[in-house]
């Protein structure tokens, strides 16, 4: 049978990328990240746009070349229509409307944050492929939940945070220490040289599996805010442990609730997704659930930040269901799970 080929294009925030499938082997992922962002703290929405309308031809136009296919080859364009920020997702989507429409290539939506979750599903020999049931704690700079994945279609979210994503956490604790946007990765770097006991930050205290980062956040800002008025020098001093203690703090009320969700459902297949799972803590962490019964996946880093191997694995799926999409379909910034 001749495979599935799927042109993947995501473009919900700051990161532009464009892969080919095979089936479910990545033939190419090219991802163009946009550090326009960097001197701001966070990601500008209209400057991502802009980013976005530059990147998108030579991307799309490097993945086919990288994967030795023309547009010809294409069984469908699957591009991600939410969530996401309104203006990089109508880049995305028009883009992919008119790659469309120009070529005659059926058109397939994808949700970001299931793709993140699907692309446990790839196949490529730097990762291995859960069966189903599996759970999947999705953790990314919007979003932070527990799904439980019944199949590439039947998905529930059994628990989410109820104000900052751990991404989010990461990153907002970065900023207080001073460091440049998005933080998360550099927490992670000077956490290996730090100690994770050296500093206690406030954990929040919710009985079922919802998160809660804020109280985190004001607990590190009102520290530091205290110990930078006896020592000016505090955090410079201390950048190692801080960053180990803060990541040691963020990484255990992740694991808490996920212990919880393996108790509640009896699934002891655990996978971990979106940017946070690059996160070498958390994934020690979730390692050290091996030793309680569990089968632990970790998805390669090239698919844990954002990339478009995972949108067009979610296509893939969309593909062999026959779920096309449509020409007058608006992107959803806000898009339910
Ligand atoms: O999934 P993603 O690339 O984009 C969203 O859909 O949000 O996630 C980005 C988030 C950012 O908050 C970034 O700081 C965080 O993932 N992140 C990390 C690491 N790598 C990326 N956080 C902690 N440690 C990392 N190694
Ligand atoms: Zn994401």
């Amino acid at each position: 049978m001749k495979p599935i080929t799927i042109l993947g294009i995501e473009s919900s925030c700051d990161d532009t990328s464009a892969a080919i499938l095979e089936n479910r082997a990545v033939l190419s992922n090219v991802i163009a990240n946009q550090e326009v962002h960097e001197k701001y703290g966070g990601v500008v929405p209209e400057l991502a746009s802009r980013a976005h309308q530059s990147n998108i031809l030579p991307v799309v136009h490097q993945a086919l070349e990288i994967a030795q296919k023309s547009l010809s080859d294409v069984d469908a364009i699957c591009y991600t229509i939410g969530p996401g920020l309104s203006g990089s997702l109508m880049v995305g989507s028009s883009f992919a409307k008119g790659l469309s429409i120009g070529s005659g290539i059926p058109l397939i939506e994808a949700h970001h944050m299931k793709a993140h979750v699907l692309a446990h599903l790839i196949v490529d020999d730097a990762q291995r492929n859960p069966g189903f049931p599996f759970l999947c704690l999705t953790v990314s700079g919007g979003h932070t939940q527990i799904v439980q994945v019944d199949s590439p279609e039947e998905m529930h979210v059994i628990g989410k945070t109820r104000d900052d994503a751990a991404g989010e956490a990461f990153d907002k604790a970065a900023k207080i220490l001073g460091l440049p946007y998005p933080g998360g990765p550099l927490v992670d770097k000077y956490a290996k040289e730090g100690d994770g006991n050296k500093f206690v930050f406030a954990k929040p205290d919710i009985p079922d599996l919802d998160f809660s980062f804020s109280g985190v956040k004001t607990s590190i800002l009102y520290f530091i805010r205290d110990e930078v008025k006896s020592d000016p020098d505090f955090i410079s001093k201390n950048r190692n442990d801080l960053c180990a203690s803060i990541q040691a703090t963020i990484v255990d009320i992740l694991i808490v609730k996920l212990r919880r969700a393996i108790k509640l459902t009896g699934i002891k297949s655990v996978a971990i997704a979106g940017g946070v799972s690059a996160n070498s803590g958390l994934r020690a962490a979730m390692l050290e659930l091996q030793h309680e019964g569990c089968e632990v996946f970790l998805p390669k880093f090239a698919y844990c930040t954002d990339n478009a191997a995972m949108i067009a694995i979610y296509g893939h799926y969309q593909f062999l269901d026959k779920k096309f999409g449509a020409l007058n379909a608006a992107p959803k910034a806000r898009y339910a799970f």
